[in-house]
C-alpha cells in the first residue's frame, strides 16, 4: 500500500514568542521540522507533503539550505490541526493509500516506532493514534479508552472534565490512517469545542460512531515531546545532547565530561577519539579514529583527520578538512582550509582559504590575509616548509616544498621551492641606550 506523510507545520508556534517560525529553531543544529522529516524520510513515502502557513518564504529557504523538498502545502489560516490534515487530503487528490500525519514540532519519533504505527493500521483497525504513558500530562491531550486497545475519544487540555485531567495516556499528536476513511471523518470535523479549531483528535469519537476501530499504538514518553515553548526547546535539546552522548560512548569515543561535550544531528566521530571537557561540535563534522579533541574547543563544518590533536581552545570553522597525525594548538582559527598529514599550527594563529602541505610547521602567530575587503583569496604552502612566527602572508601568495618565510616577515611576493622568504627592516644596535636610561631614572 502506498503511504503519504503529511508534517504539519503551519501553527503559529505564538507560545514560543519569537519572531522566527517555530520549525525553524535549531534542535542538534537543525531546524526543528529537519528532525522529523529526516525520520520519515527512511519510511521512503510515496507522497511527502509539509503543511505551511504564511511564513512559506522563509521555510522554504531553509528546506533548500538543507535539502529538504517535500510536496508543500500552504494552510492560508491556522484553523487547526484537523483543517491542515484536510488541506493536505486536498492536495493529495485521489489519493490511496495510509497517511501519516506527523507534527513538525515533535522532532524525536523513531522510524521503528512509524513501522509499529502502520503494521497496527489494519482493515478492522483503520485508525492508529501513537500515545504514551507519563507521570507530567500537561498540556497534552488524554487518551480515552474503550479498552485497552481502543480509543473513545481524545479530549484536549482545554476541554477536560474534573477527573479528566488526572489520566496519563497522553495523544502524541501523530496518527496513521487509511486515506478514504480519513477524508470522510475529517470532513466531519466542526470547531465546538474550548479552542474554537478543527481538531484532528474529533476523528476518534467521529471513528467510533460510525464503528470504525482507532488503536492506541504505545511509545515511550521521549518520542514524543512536543516543542510548545522555549522551555520545552531547551528541555528538547537536554534530551537530544543525552540521546547523542550515549550513542557516542556506545560507539567508543571517550567523553571526559560527557555532561560539557555538545554535539549535532549529523556529528561522527570514529571510535578512540578522546574528547576533553567543554568542546562544541556544530553541524558537518567528522572526527577520525585516534583523534583527541582538547577542551573548550569550537569544531563546524570540518573533517578532523585520524590521531590529529586539536585545542585546547581552537575553532576550526566551515570547509576545513585537516589530515592525519596534525596539530592544532590553543587560539588557532581555521577556516576553509585544507591541511595535509602532519602539519603543525600550534599556538596563535588564522588560517584561511589555504591549502596546506604534509608536514609543515606554520609558527605562532602567522596570519593569512586572505580578505582585501572586497575579496577572499588563496594561499598555497608546499610540504615540508616552515612559516616563522608572527609571519603575515598576503594572499593570494604560494609558498613551495621545503621553503621557509623569516620570523616577523610580511610576504606579498611568492616564495619558491628551498628558498627563504624575508621582509623586514634591518635592525640597528644603538650601543648604551638603554644604560643612559636606566642611570638617568636613578
Ligand atoms: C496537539 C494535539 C494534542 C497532542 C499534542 C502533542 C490536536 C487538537 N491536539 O496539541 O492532542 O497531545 O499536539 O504535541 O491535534 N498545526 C498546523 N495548522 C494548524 C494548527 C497546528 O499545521 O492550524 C501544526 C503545528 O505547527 C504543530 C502541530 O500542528 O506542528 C500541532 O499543533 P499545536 O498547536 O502545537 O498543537 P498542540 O496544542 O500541541
Ligand atoms: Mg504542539
Amino acid at each position: 500500500m502506498e503511504i503519504a506523510i503529511v508534517i504539519l507545520a503551519a501553527g503559529k508556534g505564538t507560545r514560543m514568542k519569537s519572531s522566527r517560525p517555530k520549525i525553524l529553531h535549531d534542535l542538534g543544529g537543525f531546524p526543528l521540522y529537519y528532525h522529523t522529516f529526516h525520520t520519515s524520510r527512511k519510511l521512503q513515502p510515496d507522497r511527502h507533503l509539509l503543511v505551511t502557513g504564511d511564513d512559506k518564504k522563509q521555510i522554504l529557504t531553509s528546506l533548500d539550505w538543507f535539502g529538504c523538498d517535500p510536496e508543500i502545502v500552504v494552510q492560508e489560516k491556522q484553523l487547526g490541526t484537523g483543517h491542515a490534515v484536510k488541506c493536505a487530503l486536498d492536495h493529495l487528490g485521489g489519493f490511496d493509500g495510509m497517511v501519516i500525519v506527523l507534527y513538525g514540532d515533535t522532532p524525536f519519533v523513531r522510524k521503528e516506532t512509524l513501522d509499529r504505527l502502520v503494521a497496527k493500521t489494519t482493515e478492522n483497525n483503520p485508525i492508529s493514534f501513537l500515545g504514551f504513558q507519563t507521570q507530567n500530562p500537561g498540556n497534552y491531550g488524554r487518551l480515552i479508552l474503550d479498552d485497552e486497545e481502543t480509543i473513545a475519544r481524545i479530549v484536549e487540555v482545554k476541554d477536560l472534565k474534573p477527573g479528566e485531567k488526572d489520566i496519563t495516556l497522553c495523544n502524541s499528536g501523530i496518527v496513521c490512517c487509511k486515506s478514504g476513511i480519513l477524508r470522510h471523518l475529517v470532513a466531519q470535523l466542526d470547531t465546538r469545542n474550548a479552542s474554537g479549531e478543527y481538531y484532528l483528535t474529533d476523528i476518534a469519537e467521529l471513528a467510533r460512531r460510525e464503528n470504525h476501530g482507532c488503536s492506541v499504538t504505545i511509545c515511550d514518553e521521549e518520542e514524543t515531546i512536543g516543542i510548545n515553548t522555549q522551555e520545552d526547546l531547551a528541555i528538547a535539546e537536554g534530551v537530544f545532547q543525552q540521546k547523542k552522548r550515549r550513542e557516542m560512548l556506545e560507539n567508543g569515543v571517550s567523553l571526559q565530561s560527557p555532561g560539557t561535550t555538545f554535539f549535532s544531528l549529523d556529528t561522527i566521530i570514529h571510535n578512540d577519539v578522546v574528547i576533553e571537557p567543554n568542546v562544541f561540535i556544530g553541524t558537518g563534522v567528522t572526527i577520525g579514529s585516534g583523534a583527541r579533541i582538547k577542551a573548550f574547543t569550537y569544531l563546524e563544518g570540518c573533517i578532523i583527520g585520524e590521531s590529529s590533536v586539536i585545542g585546547p581552545f581552537a575553532r576550526v570553522r566551515e570547509g576545513t578538512t585537516i589530515g592525519q597525525n596534525c596539530r592544532i594548538g590553543n587560539f588557532v582559527e581555521i577556516k576553509k582550509a585544507n591541511i595535509q598529514t602532519g602539519t603543525k599550527a600550534s599556538h596563535l594563529t588564522y588560517i584561511g582559504d589555504a591549502e596546506i602541505g604534509e608536514n609543515t610547521n606554520i609558527g605562532a602567530g602567522t596570519i593569512f590575509c586572505n580578505y582585501d575587503g572586497m575579496h577572499k583569496h588563496k594561499t598555497t604552502i608546499g610540504n615540508d616548509s616552515f612559516i616563522g612566527s608572527n609571519t603575515l602572508l598576503i594572499s593570494p601568495i604560494e609558498v613551495g616544498n621545503n621553503a621557509m618565510t623569516a620570523a616577523g616577515s610580511v610576504i606579498n611576493k611568492n616564495v619558491p621551492d628551498d628558498a627563504l622568504g624575508i621582509s623586514r627592516t634591518t635592525q640597528k644596535n644603538i650601543e648604551g641606550f638603554a644604560k643612559t636610561r636606566q642611570d638617568k631614572k636613578k
